[in-house]
């Protein structure tokens, strides 16, 4: 890929963040986007690095009707020793991937994804904050934006990236959250697009998300579309429940996103010597393991959420404390080991830590 980069004047370069640690999530964007545009017959052109800008495309583009758009969450972290660290970029690279499939869009070559991202990174690294917890997160999107009101894939399309510089995304920060267990709205549905990263699951969880929300709670754990039984994943994150040793995240049902943390929890947790399930987990069995003391802990996972310990859940009109409100010791413990792998502190036997570049 030959990347055009137009230069800014350093003269016209936004001023950086004040308090790196006041970020939140996704407020502040960085002076470059990478974009890249699809045209049915020539494939993928004019990969291009440039200002931040809004993006033109006439009203009738396939995705502000039929929302024809996919997306990936990643992170670049600042190593203490001045190594620029992706973490697994090839795995969101390869959802994207399967997203696309999904949505009926061209898919962006995974090699073109790493490439991108790493070109545009290392050109805006002044953007990557340094505070503990903090990161420059990694917004990369397709979207049809060929023009036609008939319900078909666009022939035209948009791959573009933006970065962000972002501290916690929960305003608890490293706290226990609540949750609310949905037992009338759903996500998605088998046989429908869960588990791509896809625009329109997000638009699906808005209002209960938001009913959630007014109600006092952080978010919302869904439940399977067809019987409300078994637990799926929540707004922004794929969930766990720890039994003594044992932990246990659902299956991928076909209608959760395959979450790329969840996968790395996983493998995580059994290196440090945990039994590792991945199962269907019905909510009655989450509320009877809380009551009996057997389900220890519970835990959120996701590029945005990190790891992000549950602290109650609300069901059916009843709010159970789980852990006591409090962080639980194997909660905490991978939230360590995870964090220690993406800032570089740790070795990494995994070779899931990509250096992409130097400050
Ligand atoms: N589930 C949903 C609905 C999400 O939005 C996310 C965030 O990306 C996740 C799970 C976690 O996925 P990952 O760990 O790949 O970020
Ligand atoms: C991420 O963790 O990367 C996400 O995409 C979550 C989000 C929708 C904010």
């Amino acid at each position: 890929m030959n990347i055009k980069i137009e230069k800014i004047p350093e003269n016209e370069l936004k001023p950086l963040y004040q308090d790196p640690a006041q970020l939140g999530f996704g407020k502040v964007f960085t002076d470059y986007m990478f974009t890249m545009r699809y045209v049915k017959g020539k494939g993928w052109i004019e990969p291009k690095i440039g200002k931040y800008t809004s993006i033109p495309m006439g009203p009738a583009a396939v995705v502000l009707h039929y929302a024809q758009e996919i997306f990936e969450g990643l992170k670049a972290y600042a190593a203490e020793d001045g190594r620029i660290l992706l973490f697994r970029p090839e795995e969101n690279a390869k959802r994207m991937y399967d997203s696309a499939e999904k949505i009926c869009m061209p898919p962006f070559p995974v090699e073109y994804f790493v490439e991108a991202v790493t070109a545009l990174v290392n050109l805006e690294k002044r953007w990557i904050p340094k505070a503990p917890g903090t990161s420059l997160y990694v917004r990369p999107t397709l979207i049809g934006i060929g023009d036609a009101l008939g319900v078909h894939p666009a022939d035209e399309y948009l791959f573009f990236i933006i970065l962000t510089p972002v501290s916690a995304y929960f305003k608890e920060g490293f706290k226990p959250v609540s949750l609310y267990v949905e037992d009338f709205h759903v996500r998605a549905a088998v046989g429908g697009v869960g588990n791509a990263k896809t625009g329109a699951n997000y638009a699906a969880s808005l209002l209960a998300g938001a009913k959630a929300e007014q109600k006092g709670f952080s978010q919302v754990l869904w439940l399977d579309a067809r019987e409300r039984k078994y637990v799926e994943e929540v707004g922004a994150m794929n969930i766990f429940f720890v039994f003594g040793k044992k932990v246990v995240t659902p299956n991928l049902s076909g209608s959760i996103l395959p979450g790329i943390t969840r996968k790395s929890v996983l493998e995580l947790a059994k290196s440090l010597g945990y039994e590792v399930e991945e199962r269907p987990i019905s909510i009655d069995e989450v509320i009877a393991g809380i009551k009996d003391g057997t389900l220890t802990e519970s835990f959120g996972s996701g590029t945005a959420a990190v790891i992000s310990p549950v602290g109650s859940l609300n069901f059916e009109g009843d709010n159970y404390l789980v852990s006591n409100n409090q962080v639980g010791k194997v909660t905490e413990e991978l939230y360590i080991k995870l964090l220690d792998l993406q800032y570089g502190r740790a070795r990494d036997p995994f070779g899931w830590v990509k250096e992409i570049g130097r400050f």
